[in-house]
């Protein structure tokens, strides 16, 4: 029967990937963890949990597909809004991975950086990043940005409020910000721009993710739950990818 409906994201296992045209950053919001417990009747956290595993899963191919950064939409600074045992058990979850997974990680010569204002987050959160972030600092592999308490509104707020207080109140009068000058002080300075964003779960939208960094990444949607989500998929995102043009603003 001729399924009309059916995604063409999701609807050709064959294809061969360009190893020359490997995005250099991937960025994911990764959505769905709820609506994945929801439907098989268990409590959200276990979604949540489901949703480690497809981390794991994501780095290693990352690492093996040669891509130089994943940034991990792992917490928004919208998502204290909900009820406390949730984000409490996302703050636990986010510990307990950090210590499982570490030297597995370590291991992969993943570089574990994370973006976003950690310093509202539980206090073991907190050293448990920075321990793994300076561990990591001289690994080769991917670098894996976990977005945690993070905000694209926020990091620009935060970029401006930064580079104007390293400047003197002369100074300040006759100042005219560049971009560049603004992006030294994004969470991401120094990183090249997403090429692509990944959204699984069916959503369409932003949801405040790298705002200023998304001018022209490549938007990649599917309606699997992150749960759900595999080393496939992330490959048919990469051949999408790899078939679009990219312009920027160009002919
Ligand atoms: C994404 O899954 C994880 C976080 C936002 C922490 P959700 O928890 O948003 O899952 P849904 O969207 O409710 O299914
Ligand atoms: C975005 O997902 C944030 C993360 C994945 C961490 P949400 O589930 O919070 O986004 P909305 O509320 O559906 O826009
Ligand atoms: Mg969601």
């Amino acid at each position: 029967m001729l399924n009309i409906f059916k995604k063409t994201n999701n609807s050709n296992d064959n294809f061969e990937l360009d190893y020359n045209n490997i995005p250099k950053h991937i960025a994911i919001i990764m959505d769905g963890n709820g609506r994945w417990a929801k439907k098989k009747n268990l409590p959200r956290t276990f979604g949540h949990k489901a949703g480690v595993e497809t981390i794991r899963k994501i780095i290693k191919e990352c690492n093996k597909l040669g891509v130089k950064y994943l940034t991990l939409y792992a917490f928004s600074t919208e998502n204290w809004k909900r009820p406390a045992e949730e984000v409490n058990s996302l703050m636990g979850l986010l510990v307990e991975y950090l210590k499982k997974e570490f030297d597995e990680l370590n291991r992969n010569d993943v570089v574990i950086n994370y973006i976003g204002d950690i310093s509202k987050l539980p206090h073991n959160c907190q050293t448990e990043l920075v321990k793994a972030k300076e561990k990591t600092i001289n690994n080769n592999g991917v670098v894996m940005n976990l977005a945690l308490n993070y905000g694209g509104r926020s990091e620009i707020i935060n970029a401006f409020n930064s580079l104007l207080s390293n400047l003197s109140g002369e100074e300040l009068k006759n100042i005219s910000i560049t971009e560049e000058m603004l992006e030294k002080h994004l969470y991401t300075a120094g990183m090249p721009d997403p090429d692509i964003i990944i959204r699984p779960s069916g959503e369409q939208r932003i949801s405040n993710f790298l705002l200023w960094q998304c001018a022209y990444s490549e938007f990649w949607y599917s309606d699997i739950l992150w749960p759900d989500f595999t080393e496939k998929d992330l490959q048919k995102a990469i051949y999408d990818y790899q078939n679009r043009e990219r312009r920027f603003g160009g002919i």
